[in-house]
């Protein structure tokens, strides 16, 4: 199988980590030795209920002996999708109602920019420096990393870039801006949080000029901070709210939020504003439904917070420097890209997964899943405490 996958199946990177997967249950994932990892990355926060929940399985498979594809996104009622729409509307402030789903983050994103252009009659993009949004040309356009683009120009035009959390930028938001789009917490950049009152500001600036507020929440969102929304903990809510990875449950989605107001306009003049043959595909909704509702019934969110505190009362060693992050999106600080690389590969040898984050060379990735046990934190923890005792500074 390992030189199948090395010949066959195309590789982002030339060393990746290469496990071969049996199988996964819980906070566990198997590999084909039937060697148990304790998941501390959860399909890098896309699956907030861990591996194989019983709720979400029985979802699929109720949904699986109805129907699979029967349409192109938005002609035909299929239940779960108007179920899915209608709860994430329910748990939204009311100017955030109607919802198009996707069947990526990055393909939201794409349906988030094209609104505001679409709304707005501008042009103009502003995004954040070290940004992640997707790798789609839309996203990777306003992607704040200019190594990892370069290759790929030319992009959208039009894009001009701000640093996060600096409120002197905020000028350059202007009558000119179609859309300010920002990771509610930077992602990529190494799990930053905005600064208090940073959002509430970038909004009031959007409102000023006319501007289109846009959140990525892809990672954020759906309870990993304690709340459903990163947005909540931060007094700002944006015009139109992108979310993905978490919301599927462990199956490939995104979706876009806003006014019903604002999402008419992709039904007319134009009509068919943005099209996807397979978004809002029904088994993918029953799972993302379940998961959804396990979250909003379930304390897990409360007991996110609750966890973030256990890991960071286990986590105290001399070459963790910092844990950045809220609830159960964390991120620890080593003091170099070495330190980094061996933790994550002896944490992996131990029998712990851990991660990198994308553009932070010095963070490791703590974004288990929301129902991970107080027991299997503190394994984990002690997992990462003994490895790091065995590198040198
Ligand atoms: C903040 C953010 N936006 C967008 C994306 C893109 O989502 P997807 O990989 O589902 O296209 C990601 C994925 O990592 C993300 O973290």
């Amino acid at each position: 199988m390992k030189s199948d996958f090395f010949k066959y199946q195309a590789q982002t990177t030339p060393h990746p980590l290469a496990m071969e997967i049996s199988h996964a249950s819980g906070s566990y994932i198997y590999d084909t030795d039937n060697k148990a990892y304790l998941d501390f990355v959860a399909g890098v926060s896309a699956c907030p209920l861990g591996h194989n929940h019983p709720k979400v399985i029985n979802a699929i498979k109720a949904q699986l002996d109805s129907y699979l594809h029967v349409m192109v996104y938005g002609e035909y009622i299929q239940k779960p999708a108007v179920e899915l729409t209608k709860l994430l509307a329910n748990n939204l402030p009311s100017s955030l109602e109607k919802t198009y789903l996707t069947n990526s983050g990055t393909e939201a994103i794409e349906g988030a920019l094209k609104l505001a252009k679409r709304a707005t009659g501008r042009s103009e993009i502003i995004a954040a420096h070290k940004a992640y949004h997707g790798n789609t040309m839309g996203a990777m356009s306003i992607m704040g990393y200019e190594e990892r683009k370069q290759a790929y120009r030319p992009l959208l035009p039009d894009v001009q870039f701000i640093t996060f959390n600096n409120e002197t930028d905020l000028e350059y938001i202007t009558t000119k801006t179609a859309c300010v789009i920002l990771e509610t917490i930077q992602g990529g950049a190494g799990f930053i949080e905005p600064q208090e009152a940073y959002l509430e500001k970038v909004r009031n600036r959007c409102d000023a000029v006319g501007a289109l507020l846009i959140l990525d929440e892809i990672q954020p969102g759906i309870g990993r901070t304690g709340k459903l929304f990163g947005f909540e903990h931060y007094n700002c809510i944006p015009d139109i709210l992108v979310t993905g990875k978490g919301l599927g449950g462990g199956m490939p989605i995104g979706a876009f939020t806003a006014s019903g107001k604002l999402m008419e306009l992709l039904q007319d003049n134009p009509k068919l504003g943005h099209i996807t043959t397979f978004g809002g595909h029904p088994v993918i909704a029953a799972s993302a439904l379940a998961t959804l509702k396990e979250i909003t019934e379930s304390n897990l969110m409360q007991q996110a917070l609750e966890k973030e505190k256990l890991i960071r009362k286990l986590l105290v060693h001399p070459l963790i420097k910092e844990i950045r992050g809220k609830g159960l999106m964390l991120a620890i600080i080593t003091p170099s890209e070495e330190i980094t690389n061996s933790l994550i590969l002896k944490c992996q040898e131990a029998g712990l997964i851990l991660f990198w984050l994308l553009f932070e060379s010095k963070a490791v990735r703590i974004t288990p899943p929301l129902t991970i046990t107080n027991e299997e934190i503190s394994k984990g923890c002690s997992i990462i405490i003994k490895a790091l005792s065995t590198i040198e500074d």
